[in-house]
């Protein structure tokens, strides 16, 4: 069943196959080990070592096969052939009998396995992307629903400074954008194809590899075999698009988990995306929130993987490289999947803006705010500041947030203070006032919205 029995007079130990075979994880290249496949039969007849009449059979034996893999994918996964390789060329042979052992001249798996790979990535980044842009889209409209709720703004995880729930939402939905360019531009590097480097050297038949780049969608071939055999950058770039996006849903993760919690009951999610305590009936757990906090932890695990595995790699291909699959394959499913999950725990979270407000009020968020009211009165900031800190220790003290001071109480720190310090101190005043780009006025919040609109066709 191997493919490379002639030199071997003993048969492999069981063991050993079962440590040495790839086909229980790279059967999900099946569809492009067999697009690959077609490419191949095409260059070969191209410089005439089939006919055309062959390569008629050849390629609709591997357009049949390719319907049979998308029929049942995963039933490949046990057939006990070494690999995808492996096993697309068997059941060729089984369909078009010896011709089918012509498909593989000037052809190693070397340069296969490297062009099905970089197939495979390049047919995950539509995916992904598109799920990027569904969570982005969901954050939008969460964005508008709420864009009126005060909630308060955190800098050490201590009450900062008051900004609405849209903003919040708004924040993410410039980070997944940064993830969205980063995937594009991953993608766009991957533009090159390996096939025709054949083992090391490049193929010993003058295909024109250019023309099989392009008709397996690539812009151009790669330009050294060497290179191209052993190259799995676009692996560890697209598992660092990956990490660093499980980066930002996992502060999405946490800043919701820390909202749910009993001591800020800033919103309510769905009884969908969560479940319960086996002991303790009261409970109503985070848990899909959690799950992508924490498998953050695999996907970075999958980044440090491949980054080790090909350090000090001698070139071109060793078989430590089969070890480039799992960790992506995992990787970008968990990415996918967590992606798609915030999305589904935005869909009917509820936020309670009677909470958000009343703790956006308290931890003396507005002290900036009397700062920059003695500022207009003409006391340098420093001093201001200052002046402003001794006040929240007297109103601390006296229990009270500072816009239930008496006039004569600000008066103790500064005679500048008059009545007109009231309006300032209050929550519209001090959105109102972050009006310059980007910031968290109404209508800053209501253009960033219409703009991401906009930009994500909704
Ligand atoms: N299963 C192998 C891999 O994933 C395919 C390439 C095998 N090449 C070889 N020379 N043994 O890397």
């Amino acid at each position: 069943m191997a493919l490379w029995g002639g030199r071997f007079t003993q048969e492999a130990d069981a063991r050993f196959k079962d440590f040495n075979d790839s086909l229980r994880f790279d059967y999900r290249m099946a569809e492009q080990d067999i697009e690959g496949s077609i490419g191949w039969a095409k260059a070969i007849a191209s410089v005439g070592i089939i006919t055309p009449q062959e390569l008629a059979s050849l390629t609709s034996a591997l357009n049949e096969l390719l319907e049979e893999v998308r029929q049942n994918p995963h039933s490949i996964a046990g057939a006990g052939f070494e690999d995808i390789h492996s096993y697309v060329e068997s059941r060729l042979i089984d369909k078009v009998g010896d011709l089918g052992k012509k498909l593989h001249t000037g052809r190693s798996r070397n340069d296969q396995v490297a062009t099905d790979i970089k197939l495979w990535c390049r047919a995950q980044i539509s995916v992904l992307a598109g799920s990027i842009r569904n969570l982005q889209k969901k954050l939008t409209l969460a964005a508008e629903a709420y864009k009126d709720v005060v909630m308060p703004g955190y800098t050490h995880l201590q009450r900062a400074q008051p900004v609405v729930f849209g903003h919040w939402a708004l924040a993410y939905v410039e980070m997944l954008d940064r993830d969205f360019i980063r995937l594009e531009n991953a993608g766009r590097l991957m533009n090159r194809c390996p096939l025709g480097s054949a083992a090391l050297a490049g193929t010993a038949y003058p295909v024109d590899r250019d023309a099989l780049a392009k008709d397996l969608g690539f812009d151009e071939a790669t330009g050294n075999s060497l290179d191209s055999v052993s190259d799995r950058d676009h692996i560890a770039e697209i598992l660092g698009c990956a990490a660093i996006s499980m980066m930002h849903l996992s502060r999405f993760a946490e800043d919701l988990i820390i909202y749910n919690s009993g001591e800020s009951a800033f919103l309510d999610l769905s009884d969908r995306v969560t479940s319960g305590s086996s002991l303790m009936p009261q409970k109503k757990n985070p848990d899909a929130l959690e799950l992508i906090r924490g498998k953050t932890g695999r996907v970075y695990g999958a980044l440090m993987g491949i980054l080790t595995t090909l350090k000090a790699l001698p070139l071109a291909y060793d078989k430590d490289m089969q070890e480039d699959k799992e960790g992506l394959f995992d990787a970008l499913d968990t990415w996918h999947d967590c992606l798609d999950m915030a999305a589904l725990v935005l869909e009917d979270i509820r936020i309670r803006a009677d909470r958000t407000l009343e703790a956006a009020k308290g931890g003396y968020s507005n002290a900036t705010e009397l700062a920059d009211y003695l500022v207009s009165k003409g006391v340098p900031f420093r001093e201001a500041h200052h002046m402003v800190g001794e006040l929240v220790v007297y109103a601390i003290g006296a229990g009270k947030p500072l816009e239930d001071l008496t006039v004569d109480e600000f008066r103790k720190v500064s005679d500048r203070i008059g009545d007109d310090v009231y309006p300032c101190l209050e929550i519209s005043s001090a959105l109102a006032k972050r009006c310059a780009k980007g910031g968290v006025a109404p209508e800053q919040v209501a253009a960033a919205i219409q703009r991401m609109k906009r930009h994500l066709g909704i």
